[in-house]
């Protein structure tokens, strides 16, 4: 039994010579060793569990007046007592458990004992869990006392990209369609797409192929197929989508304008019929 591929219900052959119709057209298709066996779904779906009752615990627990690094400390605690591992911790060098990201920090904001959870700030906390070698990923935003008007439509209509992003994401579509659709709700709004961040595949590693970006062109891109598992993460800045990197941590990315952005990450399954979410 190769498994690398079995595909998820066991349409291997169907899925196979699908594949090769589209390559022969000239799609961009999945290496073969991104669509999931049966076994790696559970070992995925399991982890994503997890990752998602951490989010759940940090919504009742998030607080006005708390120091990012509390949350740090939230996320390690409960990670280690389900047996798993935070996956930012020492990724590529990152310190810390998770990554919280306040108005105009676009995403990568490094916990630390000096920055204060104040009134009318959204938050993104973004947290990744490793459960017996698989990987889950997603991330919210949470609101901190009374949030201005202006900045609870960007959080709302973020989200609804997400949203719209996950609904696009279909088996033989294509990954342009995704971007495509989240972009133009974004711009719609009066909105803009971070270019430089995108979507990844996600189970088996933490960051795989394919990039999701959240812009681009319907009926481009690569194919999206059966038994993928990917994260729709959009990042939506209020002004321009340029962005800065934090040369000093190596980390934070801010708005160029210092305007507000915010994300909200799902991690999918590609099903024969659509998709499953796996991490919201
Ligand atoms: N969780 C982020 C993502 O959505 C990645 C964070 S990498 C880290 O892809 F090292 F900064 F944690
Ligand atoms: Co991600």
């Amino acid at each position: 039994m190769n498994g690398a591929r079995l595909t998820p219900k066991g349409y291997s052959n169907e899925i196979e010579n699908k594949l090769h119709l589209y390559k022969k057209k000239g799609y961009r298709i999945p290496g073969r060793n991104l669509l999931r066996t049966e076994e790696q779904i559970a070992g995925i779906r399991a982890s994503a569990q997890i990752n998602t009752a951490l989010l759940d615990y940090l919504s009742e627990n998030i607080r006005e007046g708390m120091s990012t690094a509390e949350i740090d400390h939230m996320v390690y605690a409960f990670t280690t007592d389900h047996e798993a591992i935070p996956a930012p911790f020492l990724y590529e060098g990152y310190p810390k458990s998770v990554c919280v990201s306040i108005n105009d920090v676009v995403c990568h904001g490094i916990p630390n004992t000096r920055t204060f959870l104040k009134s009318g700030d959204i938050v993104n906390v973004d947290v990744s869990t490793i459960y017996k070698g698989y990987f889950s990923d997603a991330s919210r935003m949470y609101m901190i006392g009374e949030v201005s008007p202006e900045y609870r439509r960007l959080v709302e209509i973020t989200k609804e990209c997400r949203d719209i992003g996950v609904k696009m994401a279909q088996p033989w579509t294509r990954l342009g369609d995704v971007g495509a659709a989240i972009q133009e709700h974004a711009e719609k709004n009066g909105y803009s797409v971070v270019r430089d961040l995108c979507g990844h595949g996600c189970g088996v590693k933490f960051h795989e192929e394919p990039d999701v970006e959240h812009f681009g062109k319907r009926n481009t891109g690569m194919l999206i197929v059966p038994g993928m598992t990917f994260t729709i993460e959009p990042m939506i800045n209020m002004g321009s989508y340029e962005v800065v990197f934090d040369e000093d941590d190596g980390w934070t990315v801010y708005t160029e304008d210092g305007q507000p952005s915010a994300q909200w990450e799902s991690q999918i399954l590609i099903t024969e019929d659509g998709n499953e979410i796996l991490t919201e």
